[in-house]
């Protein structure tokens, strides 16, 4: 690979050559190395650092002002605030990273932003309970499927599901120590599933720290598109981390500020009103309610080089 000349014309041959030491002696640096992948990533982060760098012609103050930022989300991340995820998640990189681990493979449901809401060891629920746990909001049946690509159901499949509440908060969010709004279940004999959830609302990401600063200083929202995350993992198949987004919510044509919809995952909710009889005859004491299907589709472990 060549390496692109970022000084202009202007900057003189003697410049460039200044510059252009630099790098090669930097990436001279990493000759050493005997983890052959370590020595191609940190390649690369120089390469395209010094890229930077030289392409915008970086200002010290600009640098600092990086480094003064950068510290800034260490500072505010801890067990349960992740500024970086943040950081890489507005920036796109989660979701360039997700594309590029996460080919499309026949009708395998497609992946999407992890978010950096996950709890491990959330509770477990039969196929049919409700996830909200004391969670206000709308309530919301969801059903569908587990099925290879080839269409064969997948019985014990792990589905992990997770969103926020109708104040848009996650139940980490709170301070209470409440899990809520958070359950896994396990798909049937015919790989099928079903549970109680909320009705997703569209909700800003915190943007009271550093990266809330950034989106605000270059005129962007913190608002997601109302979504439901669902993680399914079973043996021999890939694992799938994903959302349903709601269909009609008018956060999607504004925009999802972690770059997460994709248009197979937009599904309808169907408004069913007060009184609507439930599927498994539940009184909701005159609330409306509404109703999804997402048959989830995953792809195999390990994909065959023919499918190219
Ligand atoms: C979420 O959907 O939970 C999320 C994703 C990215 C950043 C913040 C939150
Ligand atoms: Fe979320």
């Amino acid at each position: 690979m060549t390496t692109p000349t970022h000084a202009t014309p202007e900057h003189g041959d003697r410049q460039t050559a200044v510059e252009e030491d630099l790098l090669q002696r930097v990436l001279d640096s990493f000759s050493g190395c005997d983890d052959p992948r370590l020595r191609e990533i940190m390649e690369a982060v120089v390469r395209h650092l010094h890229g930077l760098i030289r392409e915008v012609r970086l200002t010290e103050d600009e640098w600092r002002h990086a480094i003064d930022f950068l510290t800034q989300v260490g500072h505010i991340t801890d067990d349960t605030r992740q500024e970086f995820i943040l950081l890489s998640d507005t920036l796109g990189a989660s979701m360039q990273t997700i594309a590029v681990n996460n080919e499309a493979y026949r009708n395998a449901t497609e992946a999407t932003v992890f978010g950096p809401f996950f709890v491990d060891d959330a509770p477990a629920i039969p196929l049919g309970g409700d996830i909200a746990a004391g969670a206000q909001g709308e309530p919301a049946w969801i059903e569908g499927t587990v099925t290879d690509t080839d269409g064969t159901p997948v019985p014990g499949a792990r589905i992990e599901v997770w969103e926020c509440d109708e104040e848009g908060l996650y139940d980490v969010q709170y301070d209470d120590g409440r899990t809520a709004a958070r359950a896994h279940l396990v798909s049937d004999e015919q790989g099928r599933y079903r549970f109680w959830g909320l009705t997703p609302v569209p909700y800003p990401i915190p943007h009271d720290g550093p990266v809330g600063r950034m989106l605000d200083a270059v005129g962007r929202s913190p608002v997601r598109a109302a979504h439901l995350h669902f993680m399914v993992t079973a043996p021999g198949l890939r694992r799938l981390v994903t959302h349903i987004f709601v269909d009609g919510d008018p956060q999607l044509a504004i925009g999802d500020s972690v770059f997460g919809v994709k248009d197979s995952l937009v599904t309808a909710f169907e408004r069913q009103p007060a009184g609507t009889a439930t599927p498994d005859g539940r009184d909701l004491g005159g609330k409306e309610w509404s109703r999804a299907r997402f048959d989830i589709v995953l792809a195999p472990e390990d994909i065959p080089d023919t499918h190219h």
